[in-house]
């Protein structure tokens, strides 16, 4: 392994209010947690010393905890400030910052109404998500196993770790067959999103993404298609079938880690990085970098 292990790195990570040394942010293995998948997670991008759309994602992760039946006991804006003072502390531009809430070990069972809920944040320098030179060829995609569930069959609105067992099993599977990422169906065994980032695909001129009625509506998912209809390109929402695959020329992956990140290959279906894949990817990389301030702006506000 080249990059040090995550337990074993520097610096602080902020745990129930107090940044503690990095390798003593741990937890008991009777945690409810870690026994039943009660935690629920974020995933977020730092970009010139600002998280992209932070604010956003902090309220994700509140409602993540609420469809899991508990409340964080830090506010919004509380959780806020701490992401941002811990990546001020750790004195990082670009990173990846990982809040994450879970069910500590007062109660050990199914129930767990008396258990104190955590919330720990840790940030890390994280380059591209895929091999970055992969990355602009396109990346391959495997077609997973298993399937996004039934909104009746488990919360899938809510960042949940649990929801993550079915992702790393599809991974695994696709990494061992040389791709770099699965395509997962829905449980209807339409088009739903990879493991760990929503799909679009073009055709046409059009852009077609799954509508998000069973998995994560990504907050990245979300900027493409502001991104996409800033740039006056068509965009249809709808449920896309397997045997479509076949007529589309281009296709991307999106998500926070994944950024835009364009797709040559899902098992037998093979897909060209075309201009509307690769405007989107450079337009994204423009929105997530804070605005420098126009020279003409800071002409004018020196006069006034
Ligand atoms: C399963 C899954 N779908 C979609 C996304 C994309 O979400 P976002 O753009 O909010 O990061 C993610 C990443 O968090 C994910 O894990």
């Amino acid at each position: 392994m080249s990059s040090p292990s995550f337990d074993q790195r520097d610096g602080v990570i902020w745990y129930d209010g107090e940044m503690v040394p990095w390798s003593e942010a741990n937890v008991h293995v009777l945690t409810h947690g870690l026994h039943y998948a009660s935690a629920v997670f974020e995933g977020e991008r730092a970009y010139g010393g600002k998280i992209f759309k932070l604010d956003e994602h902090t309220r994700r992760l509140h409602e993540s905890a609420r469809l899991l039946d508990f409340e964080i006991p830090y506010s919004v804006e509380e959780i806020n400030a701490a992401c941002n003072a811990l990546l001020r502390e750790q004195g990082f531009e670009d990173a990846y910052v990982r809040p994450i809430a879970w069910r500590g070990s007062e109660m050990m069972g199914v129930s767990a109404q008396q258990n104190k809920i955590h919330l720990a944040i840790a940030v890390w320098d994280w380059p591209s998500y895929f091999d970055p030179a992969q990355r602009l060829k396109g990346i391959r995609l495997d077609i997973a196993e298993y399937r996004r569930p039934d909104p009746r069959t488990a919360p899938c609105k809510s960042k949940a770790a649990g929801l993550y067992m079915i992702c790393t099993i599809s991974k695994h599977a696709a990494e061992k067959k040389g791709y770099a990422d699965a395509l997962m169906f829905d449980w209807r065994g339409y088009v739903a999103e990879a493991t760990g980032a929503n799909i679009f695909f073009v055709k046409d001129g059009v852009l077609h993404t799954p509508t998000p009625d069973c998995f994560l509506d990504g907050i990245t998912r979300r900027t493409v298609i502001e991104l996409a209809q800033r740039r006056g390109y068509e965009l249809v929402e709808r449920h896309i079938k397997p045997e479509e695959l076949d007529d589309f020329e281009q296709c991307f992956i999106c998500g926070t880690a994944a950024e835009v990140t364009p797709v040559s290959e899902i098992g037998p279906h093979s897909f060209t990085p075309g201009e509307i894949t690769l405007t989107l990817m450079n337009d994204y990389t423009k929105e997530v970098r804070p605005a420098k301030a126009e020279p003409q702006k800071q002409m004018a506000a020196a006069i006034s």
